[in-house]
């Protein structure tokens, strides 16, 4: 008997990835449903080589719900997680509402699996920033050979991550700039078409943005309190696909073949470090996969045991989709969930 796994937000850009991976990876699913809000009711998505309905939230029963995935913003996690937790299911939420919460497990598998052990507290699971989680994917093999002492990171993430609006409004600006239509701007704050914004989320009191104090607090969490973080987070008319240009300074010795060598060996990740035109990744590559994406890794000769390198991965899979779902596999794999079905 397998599970019954509700995906709350299945017609946005998180969830419909979501369903499709469900299904490439054969996940134990009996039963599979697409929630989404009332504006969505009755419309169709994908799963594999089916259809399924979409149901509205606020009407939706989750009595036998046993996995969760919940991709449908902040505020509606805020206040569904907590009810659908208390009817029994275990809830992996790709918002930022509870990663701070420390009763909560903030979990990349990859680096610190074993965490999903602490569901237990609230039935709840945290999945973190897209720029985050492959971030920290690169990071852990290096930290255990070399030990992090500081990571200066750039992003230039793509529209994707903004959600559906956010492409929509790159597609939109781009035909306008072609047909010399007037451009509209809603969901960025300047126009994204042909331009880049050092601007992602709010503005906090130190003159960092939110999405900067994301990666360092969740860099903490996963990995190691000890390690110092300052990010400057870009948008990028990109529509799927984040790129991150890391330095990282060490307490240990660690040279760029040390360091490609060790990456080349860790789990999630793809090393491609050829020295020549195009030996090396862009996010139009890595869209559609799995991987963590690793390139130009070389020394940084300007501090003691530095490092610097590029990596790129598809932020709908392993910042969102892929990771709530290897969370899930986590889950099923050391036998801390049950179906409900089996169990009655
Ligand atoms: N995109 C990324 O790279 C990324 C990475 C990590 C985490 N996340 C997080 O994942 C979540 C979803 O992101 P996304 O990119 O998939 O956004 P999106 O494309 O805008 O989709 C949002 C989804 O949430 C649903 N929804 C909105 N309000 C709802 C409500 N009141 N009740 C029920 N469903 C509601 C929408 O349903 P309707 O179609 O009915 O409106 C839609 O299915 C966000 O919390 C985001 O921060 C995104």
């Amino acid at each position: 008997m397998g599970f019954k796994v509700a995906v709350v937000g299945a017609t946005g850009n998180v969830g419909r990835e979501m369903l499709a991976i469900l299904d490439e990876r054969s996940f134990p699913a009996d039963e599979v449903v697409a929630v989404a809000s009332r504006r969505s009711q009755g419309s169709q998505v994908s799963f594999g080589d089916r259809v399924l309905t979409a149901k509205a939230l606020d009407t939706y029963d989750f009595s036998d719900v046993d996995i969760c995935l919940m991709s449908a913003g902040g505020e509606v996690s805020k206040e569904w997680s907590p009810k659908i937790a208390a009817q029994g299911a275990i809830v992996i939420d790709n918002s930022s509402a509870w990663r701070y919460d420390q009763d909560v497990p903030l979990v990349v598998p990859e680096v610190n699996a074993e965490a999903v052990r602490g569901f237990t507290k609230k039935n709840i699971i945290a999945n973190p920033n897209c720029s985050t989680a492959q971030l920290v994917v690169a990071l852990k093999p290096l930290h255990d050979h070399a030990v992090i002492k500081r990571v200066v990171v750039a992003t230039y993430q793509s529209v994707s991550g903004a959600g559906k609006d956010g492409m929509d409004e790159l597609d939109r600006q781009t035909k306008a700039l072609y047909s010399l239509q007037d451009v509209q701007q809603k969901k960025f704050t300047k126009r994204i078409a042909f331009n880049v914004i050092p601007h992602i989320d709010v503005f906090m009191e130190d003159g960092y943005t939110k999405e900067e104090w994301k990666m360092m607090v969740e860099t903490k969490k996963i990995l190691d309190p000890k390690i110092k973080l300052t990010a400057t987070c870009v948008r990028v008319p990109v529509f799927i696909g984040h790129s991150e240009a890391v330095n990282v300074e060490f307490e240990k010795p660690i040279t760029a073949d040390e360091a490609r060598a060790i990456l080349r060996r860790a789990p999630g990740i793809v090393v491609i470090d050829k020295q020549e035109p195009g030996g090396y990744i862009t996010p139009h590559e890595a869209a559609g996969e799995d991987p963590t994406y690793i390139s130009r890794v070389r020394e940084d000769s300007t501090v003691d045991n530095g490092i610097s390198f590029w990596c790129v991965s598809d932020n709908l899979r392993k910042g969102a989709a892929l990771n709530a779902i290897q969370i899930a596999e986590a889950l099923v794999n050391r036998g801390l969930i049950e179906a409900k079905k089996k169990a009655a």
